[in-house]
C-alpha cells in the first residue's frame, strides 16, 4: 500500500503497526473540518501564487466533491488510508489527478490535524451548550409549576428546614449556568488558528494567517508554531467542562434516585424514562439517572487521561497527541446523549406534593423557635441552647415540638410568650426568608425571573 509520506522508505509499514498508528477508525469524524481547512488553505496558495487560480478552483471543486462523497454517505476508505487527512488528499488525487499533490504546500499534518480538531471542538461547544439550554429550559418549567410547594429541606441528608421544590429544583438550573458560561469560554479559548504554523518551524510561504482564520471563523492566530501544533490546551478545558456538567448531572440524578425510592416517594419518574426488571414483576427502576450517574465517571477519566497523556512531552508534535481525540469524542457523544435523557426525564417527572407534605415535620422549625427569641434580644447562642432543651425535652416525651405547650417553652424561658405558634408554622418559615436567593415566594419568583432571563440572553 502506497503512503503519502512512503518515499524515504525500503520497505512496507509491518501491517500490525499500520493499525496501531492509524487513526481513520475514530478521526474520519474530523473529515468536514478537514476539507474546510483545506479549502481555506487552497485559497490561501492561490492568494501567493503557489497555486494558479484555476489550479485552486480545479482542488477546491475536488474538495466540494470528496465533501459531498461524505454526506452521501458514499465515501470509499482504503485500507492504506491512516488518517482522515491522507484519506481526504488521496481521493482528492484520483479526482482532479497530480495537481492535487500541491494542496499540502507548506503544510504540515502537525497544523492541519491542530486546526481541524479546533474547528470540531468549536461546534461541538455550541452543540453542547444547546442542550444544557434544553434541560435548563425543562429544569425553568418543572420550577414554575411547583414554585411554592413545600418540602423538607435537608443538609447532611437530615431534615434542616422547609424549603419549596421549585427552589429545591432551580438549585440545579444555575450549576448549568456556569457549565454553559465555561463551555462558551472554552469555544473562546479554542478558536485560535494554527493553521500556517506547518509541522513546527512556520511555513516558508508567505499565506495570510489572518485570512485563513476569518474564513474558517477562528477569532484570532497562534503566536508560535511549535506551541500551536503541540497546544491542546483546548481538549483539555472541553474535558473539564464536560467532567463538571457531569458532575453536575450525576448530582442531580442521585438526588431523584433517591427521591424516586419507595422511602422517599417525592417524584415519579415516567414509564418511558424508566426500566424493568427481568425477574421482579414491580420493579420500576431509575436507569437513566444511574447511567447519568454512572457515565460521570467516564468524563472524569477522559480529562484525567489525556492530561496524563500531555505530561511530560517534548516541544512542538509528538504522535502521543494523537490519543486526543477519543477522549474528547467520547466525552461529546456521552454528553450529547445523557443531556437530552434528561432534560426528557425533568418533563416527564411526576413531583408528589401530598408524599412532600407527609415529611413536613415540625423539627424543621426548630431553628424559627430560636429566631424568635432572637427576635425577642435574646442572643442566637443562648436561643440555640434553649430550643436545643426544647427539642430534648419533645424527644424524651416522644412528642413533637409543636406539642410542647407554652408552659413547657416558658420552663425553658420565660421570654416565648403565646405567639409562639404563629411562627411555628412552615407557611412562616418560607415567608421569613425573603433575602435574595431565599425561599420565600417572592425571592423565588424573583430567581424564576432571572433564570429566564437568562435563557432568553443565551
Ligand atoms: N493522525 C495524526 C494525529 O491525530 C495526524 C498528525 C500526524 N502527524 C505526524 N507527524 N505523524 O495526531
Amino acid at each position: 500500500m502506497s503512503k503519502l509520506w512512503g518515499g524515504r522508505f525500503a520497505k512496507d509499514t509491518d501491517a500490525l503497526v499500520h493499525q496501531f498508528n492509524a487513526s481513520i477508525h475514530f478521526d474520519a469524524r474530523l473529515y468536514d473540518e478537514d476539507i474546510s481547512g483545506s479549502i481555506a488553505w487552497a485559497n490561501g496558495l492561490s492568494k501567493t501564487n503557489v497555486l494558479t487560480d484555476v489550479e485552486a478552483g480545479i482542488i477546491i471543486e475536488g474538495l466540494e466533491e470528496v465533501r459531498q462523497e461524505f454526506y452521501a454517505g458514499k465515501f470509499e476508505f482504503q485500507s492504506g488510508d491512516e488518517d482522515i487527512h491522507t484519506a481526504v488528499e488521496r481521493r482528492l488525487m484520483e479526482l482532479v489527478g497530480p495537481v492535487g499533490g500541491k494542496l499540502h504546500t507548506g503544510r504540515s499534518r502537525n497544523d492541519q490535524v491542530a486546526t481541524d480538531f479546533r474547528l470540531w471542538v468549536m461546534r461541538a461547544c455550541d452543540r453542547v451548550n444547546l442542550r444544557i439550554v434544553d434541560l435548563q429550559q425543562a429544569l425553568v418549567d418543572n420550577a414554575a409549576d411547583n414554585l411554592e410547594l413545600p418540602m423538607p429541606g435537608y443538609t447532611h441528608l437530615q431534615h434542616a428546614q422547609p424549603i419549596t421544590w421549585g427552589h429545591w429544583i432551580l438549585s440545579f438550573f444555575w450549576p448549568l449556568a456556569r457549565d454553559s458560561a465555561r463551555v462558551a469560554q472554552v469555544r473562546e479559548r479554542t478558536a485560535v488558528l494554527p493553521l500556517g504554523s506547518a509541522a513546527l518551524a512556520g511555513t516558508a510561504f508567505a499565506i495570510d494567517r489572518q485570512a485563513l482564520a476569518d474564513q474558517l471563523g477562528f477569532q484570532q492566530i497562534s503566536q508560535n508554531s511549535l506551541d500551536a501544533v503541540s497546544d491542546r490546551d483546548f481538549a483539555a478545558d472541553f474535558l473539564y467542562a464536560a467532567a463538571i456538567l457531569g458532575i453536575h448531572l450525576s448530582r442531580l440524578s442521585e438526588q431523584l434516585i433517591l427521591f424516586s425510592s419507595t422511602e422517599f416517594g417525592f417524584v415519579r419518574l415516567d414509564d418511558a424514562y424508566s426500566t424493568g426488571s427481568s425477574i421482579m414483576p414491580q420493579k420500576k427502576n431509575p436507569d437513566t439517572l444511574e447511567l447519568t450517574r454512572g457515565k460521570s465517571g467516564r468524563l472524569i477519566g477522559n480529562l484525567t487521561g489525556l492530561l496524563a497523556t500531555l505530561k511530560g512531552l517534548p516541544s512542538s508534535y509528538d504522535k502521543d497527541l494523537q490519543e486526543d481525540k477519543e477522549p474528547v469524542f467520547d466525552a461529546f457523544d456521552t454528553l450529547d446523549i445523557t443531556l437530552a435523557v434528561m432534560a426528557g426525564l425533568v418533563r416527564t417527572l411526576q413531583v408528589q406534593p401530598q408524599r412532600l407534605a407527609a415529611q413536613l415535620e415540625p423539627g424543621l422549625l426548630a431553628t424559627e423557635l430560636a429566631d424568635y427569641l432572637v427576635k425577642q434580644g435574646v442572643p442566637f447562642r443562648t436561643a440555640h441552647g434553649q430550643v436545643g432543651q426544647a427539642v430534648r425535652l419533645a424527644e424524651e416525651r416522644e412528642q413533637d415540638l409543636t406539642e410542647l405547650t407554652q408552659e413547657d417553652l416558658q420552663s425553658i424561658n420565660t421570654q416565648f410568650g403565646p405567639d409562639v405558634t404563629e411562627v411555628l408554622k412552615v407557611s412562616a418559615a418560607l415567608a421569613q426568608r425573603s433575602i435574595p436567593g431565599g425561599t420565600s415566594t417572592s425571592a423565588l419568583k424573583t430567581q424564576l425571573l432571572e433564570a429566564r432571563r437568562f435563557l432568553e440572553n443565551i
